[in-house]
C-alpha cells in the first residue's frame, strides 16, 4: 500500500508548495513492486541517481510476496536495508509521542500513555542486519543458517553522539538499551556509550537497560523514557512495541539520518514505521498519517523548516480532533474513512491552521 499513502503525502506536499511558500524541488521515483512487474526491477538507475542527487527521500513502505521473485543480486543492491546503507542512514530517529485525541484507541490504559514523549534512536546500518558471514548452508545432513551480530567501537559512538545531542535538545535523559548479559556486542555497546556519556556528555543523566527489560518497561511505565539509544535489532523490535503507545503502528513516522542538525548529510530517509501490509494494500483502507508525519520530519530534519513541520502536525491533530478516524484507530462500529478521504480531511485542516 506504498503508493496509496504516498499519494497523500503528495497532495500535501504540493499544497504546502502552492499556498505556504514551501520552497522545494519535488521529484518522483517509481520504486518497490509495480515498477519490478515492469521492468524486473525495483528502481532504475536514472531513480536511483535521482534519491542520490536529493537532500531527503520520502519512502513509502515497501515488501510483499513479489521479492522472492527479485533476482538476488538485483535486491541485495536494491532493497530498503541496501539504500539504508548506501547513503550512510546510520541513526533512525523514531518518536513516539500519543496524541491525546486517541488515547482511546491505543492498548494501553490512557494513565499509563499519558503524556508519554519518547524517541526511540536506532542504529540503522550495522549489527546483525548485515554482519558477515551470514547464509543457510544446505548439506545432506540439514541445513546451518548463520546471522553475525558485529559493532565496531566508531559505529556505536557515531550513533551515540546523535542520541546524545537529541537528549539534550530535549529532557536531557538517554537511556541506552543492549543485553550486555548474554553478549560481547553488548558488552561494547554498554561500554561505549558509558565513555561518551562520562566524556562528552556529563550533563545528560544516562541510564541502561537490558533489551528484554526495556521491552516490558515501554508498556509498564514508558513516561520514564526521553530518549532511547539501542542496535538495529533491538530498535527495530523495541520501536513497533513503542507504536502501541500511539494506538496503531499506522501513526509512527520515521527519520534515517547520516548525521543530525547541521552536519545532517543527504541524502536523509523518511519513511512510516510499519510496513507494506500486503493484506490490505489496494484497498484504500491504509492509514496515511504516519507517511504523512514522515514528511513533517523530513520539512523539519532535512529542510530546516519547522514552520511547515508543525503545520502539517497540527493539520493532522485537528483531523483527529474533528473525530475523523482510519478503519484501524477507530472503535468498533463507529464510522471511518478511507485512505484518500483521510488525506483530504489533512488538507481540509492544513487550509484552516
Ligand atoms: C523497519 C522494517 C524494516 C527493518 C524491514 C522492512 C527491512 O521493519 O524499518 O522497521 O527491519 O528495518
Ligand atoms: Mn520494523
Amino acid at each position: 500500500m506504498g503508493p496509496e499513502i504516498m499519494a497523500q503525502a503528495a497532495k500535501i506536499v504540493r499544497w504546502l508548495k502552492s499556498n505556504r511558500d514551501l520552497n522545494i524541488d519535488i521529484s518522483e521515483v517509481e520504486y518497490g513492486e509495480s515498477y519490478f512487474r515492469k521492468e524486473g526491477k525495483i528502481i532504475s538507475e536514472g531513480g536511483l541517481a535521482q534519491c542520490d542527487a536529493a537532500d531527503a527521500i520520502l519512502f513509502g513502505s515497501i515488501g510483499g510476496d513479489y521479492v522472492t521473485q527479485v533476482p538476488p543480486d538485483e535486491w541485495g543492491q536494491t532493497r530498503l536495508t541496501a539504500l539504508r546503507k548506501r547513503f550512510g542512514l546510520f541513526a533512525n530517529i523514531r518518536p513516539v509521542r500519543p496524541f491525546p485525541e486517541l488515547y482511546e484507541a491505543s492498548s494501553l490504559k490512557r494513565e499509563v500513555i499519558d503524556g508519554v514523549d519518547l524517541i526511540i534512536v536506532r542504529e540503522l546500518i550495522g549489527g546483525v542486519y548485515f554482519g558477515k558471514p551470514r547464509g543457510i548452508e544446505r548439506t545432506p545432513q540439514g541445513c546451518r543458517a548463520v546471522d553475525t551480530q558485529v559493532y565496531t567501537s566508531e559505529e556505536i559512538r557515531r550513533v551515540g553522539r546523535v542520541a546524545f545531542e537529541l537528549a539534550r535538545s530535549r529532557r536531557g535523559k538517554l537511556c541506552s538499551v543492549d543485553k550486555s548479559n548474554v553478549m560481547e556486542t553488548g558488552k561494547l555497546w554498554r561500554e561505549e556509550i558509558e565513555h561518551l556519556g562520562k566524556t562528552e556528555y556529563p550533563d545528560i543523566e544516562l541510564t541502561h537497560q537490558l533489551a528484554d527489560n526495556c521491552a516490558m518497561q515501554l508498556v509498564r511505565r514508558p513516561g520514564q523514557f526521553d530518549v532511547i539509544v539501542t542496535d538495529n535489532l533491538f530498535g527495530d523490535i523495541l520501536a513497533d512495541c513503542a507504536a502501541m503507545i500511539t494506538g496503531s503502528l499506522g501513526m509512527l513516522p520515521s527519520a534515517a539520518l547520516a548525521d543530525i542538525g547541521e552536519n545532517i548529510g543527504r541524502p536523509a530517509l523518511y519513511e512510516p514505521v510499519h510496513g507494506s501490509a500486503p493484506d490490505i494494500a489496494g484497498k484504500n483502507i491504509a492509514n496515511p498519517l504516519a507517511m504523512i508525519l514522515s514528511l513533517s520530519l523530513a520539512l523539519r530534519y532535512s529542510i530546516f523548516s519547522p514552520r511547515h513541520a508543525e503545520l502539517v502536525e497540527r493539520a493532522v491533530r485537528d483531523v483527529l480532533a474533528r473525530g475523523v478516524r482510519t478503519k484501524d484507530i477507530s472503535k468498533d462500529g463507529v464510522d471511518f474513512v478511507d485512505t484518500e478521504q483521510m488525506g483530504d480531511e489533512v488538507l481540509a485542516s492544513l487550509s484552516g491552521c
